[in-house]
């Protein structure tokens, strides 16, 4: 079975190119290197001994996108392909539209024209807005504070028109929590360009000398220790929820003797359920790499909430998928990759 994977030299996507890999599957990738490097997927085949195929194709490329469906044939796709900085886009909200919105159309409309019918999307939690209480469960009501934000509801909203349209499509939205950690292999890890926006990159440059300390945005939540409380997720866990959504869409249409869209659209929380604070990612951090990380309190960041956890229930009922890595772990597999590659895929 061959999956076609967008964004796939990607974080996320680097990881799930792996363990599809591992799970014996044949894996087509689509990027257009604007946030990754190919080293990420020569990392994998080192790793697994396997090779997934690389088209470095932009998916608003209607023509490049329609040659790789008709080489490639494959029997679903994985979309990750998108622009992810949520300042970035309330600066240049345009080309997120554009990219985002536009690219995902794009790859719709041919996966239409070419009959390829099975898509799992990433969304996010910031589908949530700020939700009324915590645990988050997949029917709380949707809201968005910001243009990345806005394009995940929208791409879910037009996932949800297509399958009204025609329901023999199988459409799984994956809404992740905050993804963390690396391949256990140190080999493969995050790799944001610049200085990082998000929690875990920011501490692990601190870790290994680049940046001087932690900045903590706001202690004056309403959260225990007062600093914000988030539900982070190792991302080798997250990429294994990617390979039990496509093995239920199989099950599903082998259980309905091969009937198209036997699943239908479905939504899934993918998240430990646990919440961790800032300060508590500090002191795993800290204990991961072996010495106290320095921090400061700064204001509050402006749009952050108080709390984010999920209710992963539903993905443990029906996928059969729950996270199995804790945050200890989470940490000392992101020290691994910082300190092996403390300049990621350009480490000499
Ligand atoms: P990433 O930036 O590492 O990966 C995204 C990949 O998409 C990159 O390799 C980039 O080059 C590629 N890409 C972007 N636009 C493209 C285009 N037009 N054509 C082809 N390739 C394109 O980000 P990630 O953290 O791996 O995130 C993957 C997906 O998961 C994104 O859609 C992101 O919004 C979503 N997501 C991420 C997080 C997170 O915290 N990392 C949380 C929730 C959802
Ligand atoms: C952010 C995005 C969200 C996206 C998610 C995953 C914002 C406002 N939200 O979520 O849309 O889905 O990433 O990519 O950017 N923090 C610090 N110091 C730092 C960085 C962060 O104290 O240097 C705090 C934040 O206030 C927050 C927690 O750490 O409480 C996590 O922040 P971050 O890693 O940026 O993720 P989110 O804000 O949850």
């Amino acid at each position: 079975m061959k999956i076609l994977v967008t964004g796939g030299t990607g974080y996320i996507g680097s990881h799930t190119v792996l363990e599809l890999l591992e799970a014996g599957m044949e894996v087509a990738v689509v990027d257009n290197l604007c946030n990754s490097s190919e080293e990420s997927l020569k990392r994998v085949e080192q790793i697994t001994g396997k090779k997934a195929v690389f088209y470095p194709v932009d998916i608003r490329d209607e023509d490049g996108m329609r040659d790789v469906f008709l080489k490639e044939q494959p029997y679903a796709v994985i979309h990750f392909a998108g622009l992810k900085a949520v300042g970035e886009s309330v600066e240049i909200p345009l080309k997120y539209y554009d990219n985002n919105i536009g690219g995902t159309l794009t790859l719709l409309h041919i996966m239409k024209e070419v009959g390829c019918k099975n898509i799992v999307f990433s969304s996010s939690a910031t589908v949530y807005g700020n939700p009324a209480s915590v645990p988050i469960r997949e029917d709380f009501p949707t809201s968005a504070t910001n243009p990345y934000g806005r394009t995940k509801l929208m791409i879910e909203n037009i996932l949800r028109d297509l399958y009204r349209s025609d329901d023999s499509w199988n459409i799984i939205l994956l809404r992740y929590f905050n993804p963390i950690g690396a391949h256990e292999s140190g080999m493969i890890g995050e790799d944001p360009a610049g200085i990082p926006n998000n929690l875990l990159p920011y501490v692990a440059k601190v870790a290994v000398g680049k940046l001087e300390k932690v900045h903590v945005f706001g202690n004056d939540y309403n959260t225990p220790d007062g600093t914000g409380v988030r539900d982070y997720i190792h991302v080798v866990d997250l990429a294994k929820g990617h390979i039990k959504a496509i093995e239920k869409i199989v099950k599903t249409e082998e259980a309905e003797n091969g009937k198209a869209g036997a699943l239908g659209l479905k939504v899934y929380n993918l998240g430990t359920g646990n919440g961790y604070s800032v300060l508590d990612i500090v002191a795993a951090f800290s204990k991961a790499c072996g010495k106290e990380l320095p921090y400061v309190i700064d204001p509050r960041r402006a749009g952050d909430i108080d709390m984010c956890y999920a209710d992963p229930a539903l993905a443990k009922e029906e996928l059969g998928w729950s996270a199995e890595y804790d945050l200890d772990r989470m940490c000392a597999d992101t020290w691994r990759w910082q300190s092996r590659n403390p300049d990621g895929y350009a480490t000499k």
